[in-house]
Formats: C-alpha cells, structure tokens, sequence
C-alpha cells in the first residue's frame, strides 16, 4: 500500500530504528502494547510536569494541555485495545532511554528548558517512527508467523501522525523559547543541540539492549527482561512518549 512520506523522514533522527527491534516488538506485541500503554500514560505527565515547571509561559501551557488530553486518549484506545485483546499489564522496571536522556540533558535555565523540549521532540519523533514501521508490518495471516493482530497494526497508522505533530510542537516551542531567552543565533543553536542530543537518543534507541520496551534498543542476544518486580519511572523528565 502507497504512504504518504512521513515527516520523520526529513527529520533529523541520527539512526533508524534497526529491523531486529521491529521483529522482536512484532513477536512480544502483547508486551509491547503495555509498555505503549505506559509511554502514553508519561507522555501525558511530561507535558503537564512542564506546565506546572513554568507557569509563566501561557503559549507553553495552552499547547501542551491540549497535547497531554491527546496523550491520554491514546492511552485509552491502547487500553481498550489490551481489553480487546485480553492483555494483561506488565509491571516493569522503566528502561535505559530516558534515563540516558535524562543524564545529557543540562540543570540550568535558558539549557535545561530548551533542553527539556527537545528531548520532546526526539522522543516523539522516535515514537512516530516506531508506530510507522510497526504500522508497515503485514497483518494477521501474513507468511512468516510472526505479526501484529489487524487492530494493532490500525492503531499505530493511526496514531503516527500524532506523534508526528508532537515532534513538531516541541520543535517549535524549543525555538520560540530559545528567541524569547535571548540566546545567541536562536536558530542555530536549536539546531546545534539537538543534533548532539539526537546522537544520545539514537544509541540508546539502536545500541544493544537487554531488556524489551517501546523505545529499548536492538534486542541484545538472549531472552530480553521480561516483567520484573517493580514499576514506575525515577525521576521527573523526560518521559517517553
Ligand atoms: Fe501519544
Ligand atoms: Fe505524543
């Protein structure tokens, strides 16, 4: 079936997702669909964490409290869809991504807002990407075993354009603060760190992983972390989404 290009294409993720990950999210749906669960659930708490972060921004919080209603419809199609699909939840201990985000992002103001935004966009971005190629995938019946149930597959087409609003959302709202903050070649500089944060995301979304989730890496050799005792995301940001 002929798609119309995705933004995520022009967009500067610095490595594709590797097609071991697809394979592996394809086999582990059930799994992957209470992970996904989770990330809508944190999408929707990392816009409202930046609202009550800087109160003072009325551009910032209208934006985002109409994105962080939307994460949280996704979440409740992807909840009906595991009550549909009789999915259970998984308790599980929160992957490396936004930990290894967390750690390169900087503490100190205008870098720690701009910085906080444009984790939003990769971790979007990224998103969209995944629902893409999981969306590609053949449906139930297909040759091969492994593939995602129909009303998966047509949730993750449909929620691909979303994210990649989000992307842009935060792209835009990362650009607009660097301009109100007075930073030097507000532009430039945008540009500048986002692509050295990008390069973080994309190890941490590519490199070998040991464990399962949305936005793990390429499965690393063995049986990768399945549930485990505890659930819950450290800390405040970023979140996946
Ligand atoms: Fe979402
Ligand atoms: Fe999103």
């Amino acid at each position: 079936m002929d798609r119309i290009a995705s933004p995520v294409e022009t967009f500067p993720l610095q490595a594709p997702t590797p097609s071991a990950w697809v394979d592996e999210a394809v086999r582990r749906w059930p799994e992957l669909l209470s992970d996904h669960a989770n990330c809508e659930k944190k999408a929707a708490s990392t816009a409202l964490a930046m609202m009550f972060a800087y109160p003072e921004d009325r551009e910032l919080a209208s934006r985002l409290s109409r994105l962080a209603r939307e994460e949280l419809r996704h979440f409740e199609q992807v909840d009906r869809l595991m009550q549909e699909q009789g999915v259970p939840y998984l308790r599980v201990k929160p992957g490396r991504y936004a930990s290894r985000l967390r750690a390169a992002m900087r503490t100190h103001e205008p870098w720690r807002k701009l910085d906080l935004l444009l984790c939003g966009v990769l971790i979007e971005a990224r998103s969209c990407e995944r629902f893409r190629l999981l969306a590609a995938r053949p449906a139930d019946g297909a040759a091969g075993g492994a593939a995602l149930p129909a009303p998966v597959a047509e949730l993750y087409a449909a929620l691909e354009a979303s994210e990649a609003r989000h992307f842009q959302l935060y792209l835009k709202l990362a650009e607009r603060h660097a301009q109100a903050a007075g930073i030097d070649d507000p532009r430039g500089t945008v540009s500048r760190r986002l692509k050295e944060l990008a390069e973080v995301e994309a190890e941490a979304a590519t490199g070998p992983d040991p464990e399962f989730r949305f936005h793990s890496g390429a499965p690393a050799t063995g049986e990768a972390g399945a549930a485990g005792p505890a659930s819950g995301e450290g800390g405040r940001a970023p979140r996946e989404a």
